[in-house]
């Protein structure tokens, strides 16, 4: 049933990736917007991915938001050695079940690993985030993310995540007139894959992004399409964890 359905969309993944120019797409049947058991699943597929890429002494930084969650709750029990686990930024305006912190810690439970929290809110002046940032325990992490040999990030609607994260009004209308469609690991982008704006919030950078050797997006739903093809991260070596309605969207604005 497996290999039926791997070469069932093999055609669209090909495609897919030499659209984004990326590593790998893997496609999960159905819509994850409508049925919760389709992000599940690609939450169980992307952890099977992402279990195959650690080795002793990794250095692994997650983001929040529910996808990434389900791949939290999905991974299998390991007995890695000398592994840590970091959130790619400081905390969301969310719930706490789906925060970058907790999913740190409950993947660095699952896979006997080592982790670090990183406590900043978003949203903070640039003032006090400074202040903060020269904190030696805030510090030690963000020499720790350049390092990252895997990342797992989620991708949001511009529109969405902000509202999600409690920005102010008139900094939501800004964004969108300067084009923002996508929101990942706290920076947005246009259509163009451009970065227009960085959440005012401690975490992993951009360009140390760029560098890293697996980067692992899980994202799905008709509605993220847009999304998704905008956080064009210049990564040949990112993957992405999709679902069908996601993928055959992405396809038709080809
Ligand atoms: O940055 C984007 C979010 O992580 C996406 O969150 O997986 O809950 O839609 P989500």
């Amino acid at each position: 049933e497996l290999i039926y359905e791997i070469n069932n969309y093999k055609h669209v993944e090909e495609k897919l990736e030499r659209f984004l120019k990326i590593k790998k797409v893997i496609i999960v049947s159905g819509d994850s917007e409508k049925d919760k058991t389709v992000l599940k699943e690609m939450g169980r597929v992307c952890a099977n991915y992402v279990k195959d890429l650690i080795y002793d002494g990794s250095i692994i930084s997650i983001t929040g938001g529910t996808s990434v969650a389900q791949v939290v709750e999905n991974f299998p029990k390991l007995n890695t050695k000398g592994v840590l686990v970091v959130p790619a930024r400081g905390g969301f305006g969310r719930d706490v079940e789906t925060q970058a912190n907790t999913l740190t810690a409950n993947l660095a439970k699952k896979i006997n690993a080592n982790y670090r929290l990183l406590h900043v809110p978003d949203n903070i002046s640039l003032e006090t985030l400074e202040t903060i940032a020269n904190e030696p325990e805030i510090k030690e992490i963000l020499d720790i993310l350049p390092k990252t040999n895997i990342l797992i990030f989620g991708i949001g609607r511009a529109d969405e995540m902000s509202k999600r994260r409690g920005m102010a009004k008139e900094q939501i209308d800004e964004l969108i007139k300067k084009g923002a469609v996508a929101e990942a690991f706290g920076y947005y982008f246009n259509s163009e894959g451009e970065v227009v704006f960085r959440t005012s919030s401690i975490g992993i950078n951009f360009s140390d992004v760029k560098n890293i050797k697996n980067v692992v997006a899980i994202a799905g739903g008709k509605n993220k399409a847009e999304a998704i093809i905008a956080t064009k991260i210049n990564n040949p070596n990112m993957v992405l964890v999709t679902d069908e309605a996601a993928a055959n969207e992405m396809v038709n604005m080809l």
